[in-house]
């Protein structure tokens, strides 16, 4: 047992950590992990658990990968550090670039990397206002997302995120937000196709009381962690793009949980057949390692980036972490890993066993329902449900 184990009389004055009990973190010591194994991590105790979300959906090749620590060593032996900005970047991150483009769920995808996924995010809705901006569009800068949904920390994700606890008490601004419903299941007797286009209603009737000309994109996670996995029904995806393309609105899809075959496909994106414009990407494009996320933009949206940075010499934004090399090699060689050990093929082996594992919490008399998609899945116990249709 680790000398540093604390007891009853713990008090903490120095840490803080969010999505906590800030009054319980002061007074109760928290789950302090020491290792990790695998599919499991060890405790200070030395008690080890299954990790059965992967740490927050991230860590998709377990704890314990030695390619990759050795990746991050060799590349911090061969260049600790050199930002990828102003009109310099180093091989690894051209290397990790060509990489995504190939795999990307739109053709000719261009990337820019960001460290985290709330920044991928937040900088994908600051290059949309750009492009619009310089396309003759300024006013198109409101954004569909939906109840119950995440999306990140930073303010404008948190102003893009559907559940009320996350904005309410900060207070946080959210008037480029539009919300419409989760595909959170059919009323009774209305049929999946009537009640896809309900949906894909919603979102046209949205853009109409926002006004064409103010909305710039629709975004939304091919599946929502933090919507409890409702799985999307048949056709959504096409028949809300659609709607889009009518209307010049942006498609986005933030594959941030469901990039890296969660889905059972490379890209949740096609899991649901749709391309989008746009999507993002972290947590599982490293196996969480090393913190790296990526923006993959269509040709067409790039175009209005080149567009404004043609009119002003230069294109003003980056960040000083974003592409660092250490995680740009650690993700190459996550990228690699996947493609050698084939590994959305492994996710579709996995599923008869886990959809029949989860099915079978069913019978248990706390729970009320399941649900699954790829190897993700909720379960639904007994009693209130949070309710997703207001904010
Ligand atoms: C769908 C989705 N988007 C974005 C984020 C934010 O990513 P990060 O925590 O790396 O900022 C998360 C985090 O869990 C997420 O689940």
């Amino acid at each position: 047992m680790s000398s540093s184990v604390r007891g009853a009389n713990y008090h903490n004055d120095s840490l803080m950590i969010g999505f906590s009990d800030l009054r319980k973190l002061s007074n109760e010591r928290p789950l302090v992990i020491t290792g990790g194994r695998g599919v499991f991590v060890i405790d200070e105790r030395g008690r080890d658990y299954i990790e059965a979300v992967s740490s927050f959906y991230c860590a998709a090749l377990g704890f314990s990968e030695q390619e990759l620590v050795e990746a991050a060593i060799r590349q911090m032996r061969a260049l600790p550090f050199y930002p990828s900005a102003s009109h310099r970047t180093v091989p690894v991150v051209m290397e990790l670039a060509e990489k995504l483009q190939a795999i990307a769920p739109m053709p000719k995808a261009r990337v820019a990397f960001a460290t985290t996924g709330s920044e991928a995010n937040d900088s994908l809705i600051k290059f949309l206002w750009y492009a619009n901006g310089y396309s003759g569009k300024p006013r198109r800068r409101k954004v569909i997302t939906r109840y119950g949904s995440y999306h990140g920390g930073t303010i404008a994700m948190t102003a893009l995120g559907g559940g009320s606890a996350l904005h309410r008490s900060f207070g946080i601004p959210m008037d480029d937000s539009i919300f419409v419903s989760h595909p959170t299941g059919a009323a009774p007797g209305e049929g999946e196709e009537a009640y896809v286009d309900r949906l894909a209603e919603e979102v046209r009737q949205a853009i109409e009381k926002a006004g064409p000309e103010t909305v710039g994109a629709f975004f939304a996670e091919p599946i929502s962690t933090a919507a409890g996995w409702s799985v999307p029904p048949k056709g959504y995806f096409q028949k809300i793009k659609k709607v889009c393309d009518e209307y010049g609105v942006r498609f986005f899809l933030d594959e941030v949980v469901t990039g890296f075959g969660r889905t059972g496909h490379m890209w949740g994106a096609q899991a649901f057949g749709v391309t989008p414009d746009c999507i993002t990407s972290a947590k599982g494009m490293s196996s969480a390692y090393q913190p790296i996320s990526a923006v993959l933009m269509s040709e067409d949206f790039y175009a209005g980036l080149e567009k404004g940075s043609d009119e002003n010499g230069w294109f003003a934004h980056s960040g000083t972490y974003h592409a660092h090399p250490v995680p740009a090699a650690v993700a190459l060689k996550t990228l690699e890993i996947y493609e050698k050990r084939q590994i959305v093929k492994h996710v579709q082996s996995l599923l008869p066993l886990w959809q029949k594992s989860i099915k079978v919490l069913e019978d248990h008399p706390l729970v009320a329902t399941t649900r699954n998609f790829g190897l993700g899945g909720a379960v639904e116990f007994k009693g209130p449900v949070q309710n997703l249709s207001h904010i």
